[in-house]
């Protein structure tokens, strides 16, 4: 096929016959994953860098992972021992990497339009695998494969993204998505953690949480990332949990069947009931697993298209 995007930078750039593309694609991977033998030669010869300036253990491992059973060759850069720690920034550094001719970066930094900026800067494929606040395309995808896998639809389905959403690159990257999809979407947070040009997302918003999970089918819970809280925006943890962390009685209206997500690493009993997190309508572990498929799939596409397909 002919994949038309040198880069995937965000959800925004995708059409819904993208997404589902993507989606049969990963269908096939999951079956090679599934093998005894995952490995297949399909993208021998080429180089992956995995250029992680913020900690990840879900979406590194598994970029490594699904690279590695397509055979290309990974090529790891953190910020602990690497030139970052000595100040390098991120111009000299990718244009560092350039010098090595790799044939695509996937790229998790905490400034936002770090991607796009890499993708302006230099000439091998740059993939984004969270920029700040922004967007998180990949794991908008795997959020959307592992709901295909046990909806036979999206339309009609009615889809909750709990928590902070206000520095959630997830939320922003989920909400585009699953509006593409057709699915009805709503948010609850409370109001410190809405962000402001909230009125023009694609979603309804709640405060209300009991109210929220009303006919849902599907929950999201967000970390709540204490890393990037302002002073003042939490009156304090336990009153968080206790207003905004899904708890099993708030799925007693939701509709039969609800699932419940989450993008990890879970603060349990923060955002989530630590027994909600291992339920068996949770698929949690089962997005992990979609992830490696959904990279295999975004590693096979932008490593065999045809230059002239160029966007
Ligand atoms: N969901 C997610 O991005 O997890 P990691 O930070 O572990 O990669």
């Amino acid at each position: 096929m002919n994949w038309p995007y040198k880069h995937l930078l965000s959800i925004s750039q995708l059409s819904g016959d993208d997404i589902r593309t993507i989606f049969e694609l990963s269908t096939h991977f999951t079956e090679v994953n599934s093998r005894p033998v995952k490995k297949t030669p399909t993208l021998k010869g080429k180089s992956v860098v995995l250029f992680f300036a913020e900690p990840s253990t879900r979406t590194k491992i598994s970029f490594d992972m699904a690279a590695k059973r397509l055979s290309a060759d990974t090529f790891s850069l953190a910020t602990s021992g690497s030139s970052l720690q000595k100040g390098e920034n991120l111009k000299d550094t990718g244009l560092t990497l350039q010098a090595m001719n790799p044939d695509l970066i996937v790229i998790r930094h905490e400034l936002s339009g770090s991607a796009s900026f890499l993708a302006n800067k230099l000439d091998c494929s740059i993939v984004n695998a969270g920029d700040g606040w922004h967007a998180h395309p990949t794991q908008a995808l795997l959020d959307g494969f592992s709901l295909s896998q046990v909806w036979d639809s999206f339309s009609g389905k009615t889809l909750l993204i709990l928590g902070d959403i206000a520095h959630s690159r997830v939320a922003r990257s989920d909400a585009e998505l699953f509006s593409k999809l057709g699915v009805n979407l709503r948010v609850c947070a409370p109001g410190t953690l809405l962000p402001a040009d909230i009125s023009e997302w694609p979603v309804e918003v709640y405060q209300d949480l009991d109210a929220a999970c009303k006919n849902i089918d599907a929950v999201q819970c967000l970390r709540l990332q204490l890393e990037r809280q302002e002073n003042g925006l939490l009156p304090n943890l336990r009153e968080y949990a206790m207003h905004f962390g899904l708890k099993a009685d708030h799925l007693n209206s939701a509709n039969p069947g609800v699932k419940i997500l989450h993008p990890g690493p879970i603060n349990r009993g923060v955002e989530i009931q630590s027994e909600l997190a291992d339920c068996e309508n949770s698929l949690i572990l089962d997005q992990v697993g979609s992830g490696v498929s959904i990279r295999m799939a975004l590693l096979y596409l932008f490593l065999t298209r045809t230059e002239q397909a160029e966007s």
